[in-house]
């Protein structure tokens, strides 16, 4: 299956999902694409000779119909099965979720549906939680909320900062990515928990 990656920055869950989709994976990269011209993994991306496209979100100012519109073209061009979002950090519309809708993946830094949306590691730090993690869920309208695919659960240890939590749950999304996706692509739906 061809997997087009979405990403906004260094793309380390991109670069840990390309490095598994290698032998019998049943995923091969398409595109990696970024909303932003500066993001490290397009860089890396085409040194791994990788098709990349930029579209960057700003000089579309509040029309986000019209960087959409722009985006899938880049992203329709490659023909993609599945649609992989990756530190992606811009909302998406729910015309654009439609166009993907039951293909489109995305990984989120929280034990959901525990802190949708931002700042994550300091809303779980504020709250005392003993234990934090990382979910992927099919991309559907309502942010942060559709099927949970897989969760990876850490402990938040006594001292932890955004930072040292944050880092923690980084390890693990790049385990828990790869592996639900292998299972996704060969049309597995049930819920993978890792440790
Ligand atoms: C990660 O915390 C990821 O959970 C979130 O974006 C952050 C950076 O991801 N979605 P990456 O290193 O760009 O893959």
């Amino acid at each position: 299956k061809r997997a087009a990656i979405l990403i906004s920055g260094g793309g380390s869950n991109m670069k840990a999902l390309v490095a598994d989709m290698g032998g019998d994976h049943p995923c091969r990269p398409c595109l990696v694409a970024s909303n932003d011209p500066a993001a490290g993994g397009i860089a890396w991306a085409k040194a791994q000779g990788i098709a990349s496209a930029v579209v960057d979100h700003r000089p579309f100012g509040r029309d986000r119909a019209g960087f959409e519109t722009a985006l899938r073209a880049q992203i329709d061009a490659t023909a993609p099965d599945l649609i992989l979002l990756a530190g992606f950090m811009r909302i998406l519309t729910p015309d654009f979720i439609r166009a993907y809708e039951g293909r489109m993946l995305n990984i989120h830094p929280s034990l959901l549906p525990k802190y949708p949306g931002l700042h994550t590691h300091a809303r779980a730090l504020e709250a005392g939680d003993t234990e934090a993690g990382c979910t992927v869920h099919e991309v559907t309208a309502d942010l942060d909320a559709g099927p949970i695919l897989g969760q990876a659960r850490v402990p938040v240890l006594a001292g932890d900062t955004e930072a040292t939590l944050a880092a923690r749950i980084l390890v693990q999304e790049h385990r828990l990515y790869p592996a639900v996706l292998r299972r996704f692509a060969q049309g597995e739906r049930g819920r993978l928990d890792l440790g």
